[in-house]
């Protein structure tokens, strides 16, 4: 019976391009997804963009977006990455898509009919000015230990406390710089803690096969009793108050789902945008008994995964995981701290740029995988070993050193009977076709490649014994010449099936020489026997280690476009004298309602009364960083009045000229010592 597969990756925050830790879980999942299609499975393998949620929001209002418009443009940068590295998903949606709001509504929906909807009302910190409920990170103040200022709402960086965002002293927005207030407000909680919930969860993570061995270990402590001998899970807020980029619950006006809620019902909503499009039924494919449901995902969302998700979906009446596969995380350099000056680790989009080969990446990432939740590591120098002595020294030899033979002196025509040596040896590498299934199954691609590059030695060392480049010399030697040749290529043939699942694109190159199909893993048992091949193409090339470097070298700061902006059209001295330029002091600062662009300042320009500005820097400046500091203003500029009062000068600051494609805006300051009302001369 044909296996039938569901396969998602976790959904990306639509705030952030890709990083090599996306690509490194896309490069695991493909795999897994290639070679079970090679086995003869039909797979639907989607992924989305993970669209809502606070930080989003307010990401997209610091850019003059609306967060659709915000998002639309971090999807817009996607495929790069997914073609550049021969990720093939099926799909790409968004978790704001329409088949999101109505499954997420749905499964709302059917979660209260079973009652495991809860409504009671919480008290949160909240931002009178934004006026929005925060969320924790956007909360500091001053440790409640150690007084550090600062500090986030959840532990101090200084001492290590550990508190909640109630405990701060002097709490700020760091939205706003306001000091919030506790406010109330109703919240719709998942009712987790339920014996219902609990027996599910138990038996659910317990069914064996299903999770890693080091998951469930996770998941015991998570099951844990407390002190009072309550066993369990705590209800989960699912809700959050507008101002909120998400889903709307059913049946309130101001209430949205939490990104969480809705973030995996976004692999639903795909698959069944998919289906849609494919005119395939969504429905009977859920349905279905024998659809497997595979998620991949880090080690960092696994609560998500392994309890919110199944419950949600087998209360909603759904089908749940099958299997949830968790990975761990991709450092580099040793797990090093990458500081700024020397670069984030590694960019993918300057390593495909820099021209380096896709395929390197994902076999040097295969060969690091296993099935644990372990952390791998990306070292540059052994990157450049593997690559180049096993991918391309083994591997790509065999194909070079026996193809030129064969089209030069038998016009690319195999041997149709290679005699016993070569039969065994092509044998004894089929023999390892099941032992190289089962490991790509279980993600044992580490151990999958060691074991093929073993095969591959075998190869090689038959190579050195019939030496072709001798035999082409020697007369009379032809049949033994072609045989020889026919070995390579067929076991070269048995090797690119292996490695088909990590190296796609080569493996697509080399269907084209050998003039054969598409192969599957099945082919491996067969020969080409008396076959033609076409003409060999150097495959691919070694890697070389100055380009490791590059990949490594800092992003360059960033410079004003060549030549900068243009120098203004030549002015005498008295033009000059026409501006009057005074040192003002800021004495108060705030955001200007309505306005994205806008903050109001209330200047001392030594007149004995105070001005009123309006300034656009609102994105480069929290109000409060500016109060009490010293600029220089347009004294005698004709009062303006906008849309949101009368602005009385104009405080001056450097820009570049196309803000847009180069931000960044910098207030000037004069050196310490002046006062309001000194002229700038
Ligand atoms: O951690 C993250 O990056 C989330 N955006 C993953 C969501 S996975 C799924 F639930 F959508
Ligand atoms: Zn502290």
């Amino acid at each position: 019976m044909t296996r039938k597969l569901f396969v998602t990756t976790a959904l990306p925050y639509a705030n952030a391009p890709f990083h090599v830790g996306h690509m490194m879980e896309y490069i695991q999942a493909d795999i897994w997804v290639r070679f079970q299609r090679m086995m003869g499975a039909e797979v639907h393998f989607v992924c989305a963009d993970d669209a809502h949620g606070a930080p989003i929001m307010i990401a997209a209002e610091k850019a003059g977006l609306s967060p659709q418009a915000f998002v639309a443009q971090i999807a817009a940068g996607r495929k790069q990455y997914l073609d550049g590295f021969h990720i093939g998903f099926d799909n790409w949606h968004s978790t704001d898509g329409p088949e999101n709001h109505v499954l997420a509504q749905d499964i709302y929906l059917a979660l209260r009919r079973q009652g495991l909807i809860a409504v009671r009302a919480i008290e949160q910190f909240y931002d009178p000015v934004k006026g929005m409920f925060l969320p924790d990170r956007y909360i500091k103040g001053e440790c409640p230990k150690c007084g550090a200022k600062d500090q986030y709402g959840d532990s101090c960086e200084v001492c290590g406390a550990v508190y909640t965002p109630t405990e701060l002293k002097n709490p700020y927005s760091t939205l706003t710089g306001a000091t919030p207030v506790m406010k109330s407000s109703e919240h719709h909680f998942f009712q987790l803690s339920s014996q219902r919930c609990l027996d599910f969860l138990q038996d659910w993570t317990q069914t064996p096969g299903r999770l890693q061995g080091e998951v469930l270990n996770k998941i015991r402590e998570w099951f844990a009793t407390d002190d009072e001998g309550h066993v369990g899970l705590a209800d989960w807020d699912i809700s959050r108050d507008a101002p909120y980029f998400g889903i709307r619950i059913p049946d309130t006006e101001d209430k949205y789902f939490y990104v969480w809620l809705d973030a995996p019902v976004g692999y639903l909503a795909s698959l069944k945008n998919y289906c849609d499009k494919r005119g395939l039924d969504y429905e009977a494919l859920m349905k279905d008994p024998a659809l497997e449901q595979v998620h991949f995902i880090g080690k960092d969302i696994t609560y998500f995964h392994t309890l919110f998700w199944p419950a949600m979906l087998h209360f909603s009446g759904r089908k749940t995981p099958d299997k949830v596969f968790v990975h761990g995380f991709i450092t580099v350099n040793g797990g090093e701290k990458m500081s700024k000056s020397r670069g984030t680790g590694i960019s993918p989009l300057k390593y495909l740029e820099l021209g380096m080969n896709a395929e390197w990446l994902r076999y040097y990432i295969a060969a690091k995988l296993n099935a644990k939740v372990e952390d791998i590591d990306f070292n540059p120098d052994d990157f450049v070993a593997r690559v180049n002595s096993d991918l391309v020294g083994k591997y790509i030899n065999i194909a070079s050193r026996a193809a030129g033979f064969l089209s030069k002196r038998f016009a690319g025509r195999l041997s149709a009977d290679i005699g016993v040596e070569g039969r065994t040896l092509l044998d004894g590498l089929r023999a390892h076709r099941a032992e190289v299934e089962r490991l790509y199954e279980e993600r044992e691609y580490g151990k999958a490649l060691r074991e093929i590059m073993l095969l591959a030695d075998r190869v090689n060392e038959y190579v050195d014994q019939h030496k072709p480049w001798e035999l082409a010399k020697q007369a009379g030697q032809d049949a033994v010449l072609h045989d020889v040749c026919t070995v390579c290529i067929e076991a070269f043939r048995v090797l690119t099936i292996y490695l088909k699942p990590v190296l796609p694109a080569l493996a697509a190159q080399v269907e084209g020489f050998l003039k054969v199909a598409p192969m599957a893993f099945a082919d491996a048992s067969r020969a080409l026997g008396a076959h033609t091949i076409g003409e060999y193409k150097h495959l691919m090339q070694r890697v070389d280690p100055a380009l490791l470097d590059k990949l490594f070298e800092p992003p360059k700061v960033e410079l004003p476009p060549p030549g900068g902006e243009a120098i203004a059209a030549e002015i005498k001295v008295d033009d000059f004298a026409k501006i009057d330029l005074r040192i003002a002091k800021i004495l108060a600062c705030e955001a200007v309602e309505g306005s994205d662009k806008l903050l109001r300042l209330t200047l001392d320009v030594g007149e004995g009364k105070t001005r009123n500005v309006f300034s656009g820097i609102k994105s480069a400046y929290q109000p409060e960083d500016l109060v009490g500091k010293f600029t220089v203003m347009v004294a005698n500029l004709a009062p303006r009045k906008m849309k949101f009062g009368v602005s009385e000068g104009m405080v001056l600051a450097a820009s570049h000229a196309d803000e847009k494609a180069n931000p960044g805006l910098y207030v000037l300051e004069p050196w310490p010592g002046a006062t309001p009302g000194l002229r700038v001369r």
